[in-house]
């Protein structure tokens, strides 16, 4: 399964704590992300009613969700997040989910859902593929350098 075998893996979880990175800012990054593509911001409930950490004082199922309930203001993501470059691509395809909750939600009810399942799991992971790459990581400075197959650190034309 691994596509490139004795390639190193990108991870840039160091950059993101040396820089301060906290869950705010990775749903912060992840949003801005959205809006830069014309896509919408999340609204004030969400940043009010959402369950972004881990509470302290509770047991709560940690498997990242985001929920839609239905009266077109009202929307929430679920997430135990760490600062974690896997977890932020996480929050990228949760909020993939609100986004399209998002963009229907002045639908009639019956016409509040993805036209099937997996157009709702795709929208975030599309975002999450492009904020992946090396060439958009090194654009919100989260990656300093990187070596090409052509040996040297510029990103290849193409
Ligand atoms: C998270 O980081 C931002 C700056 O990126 C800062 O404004 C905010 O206060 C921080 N939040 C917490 C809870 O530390
Ligand atoms: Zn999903």
């Amino acid at each position: 399964m691994v596509p490139f075998p004795g390639k190193p893996f990108l991870d840039v979880t160091d950059q993101m704590v040396r820089q301060g990175y906290n869950v705010t800012r990775m749903f912060r990054v992840a949003e801005e992300f959205f809006t830069s593509l014309g896509l919408k911001e999340m609204p004030t409930e969400f940043w009010e009613k959402s369950m972004l950490v881990k509470p302290a004082d509770r047991e709560v199922v940690c498997h990242a969700s985001a929920w839609d309930f239905y009266n077109r203001k009202d929307f929430r993501i679920k997430q135990c997040t760490t600062v974690t470059m896997e977890q932020l691509f996480t929050v990228h395809h949760e909020m993939g989910h609100i986004q399209y909750y998002l963009q229907y939600k002045d639908q009639p009810v019956d016409y509040r859902h993805g036209a099937n399942p997996g157009f709702h799991e795709a929208i975030g992971d599309v975002m999450s593929l492009s904020v992946s790459t090396p060439k958009h990581l090194r654009e919100i400075n989260l990656l300093d350098s990187l070596t090409y197959d052509n040996g040297n650190n510029q990103i290849p034309s193409h």
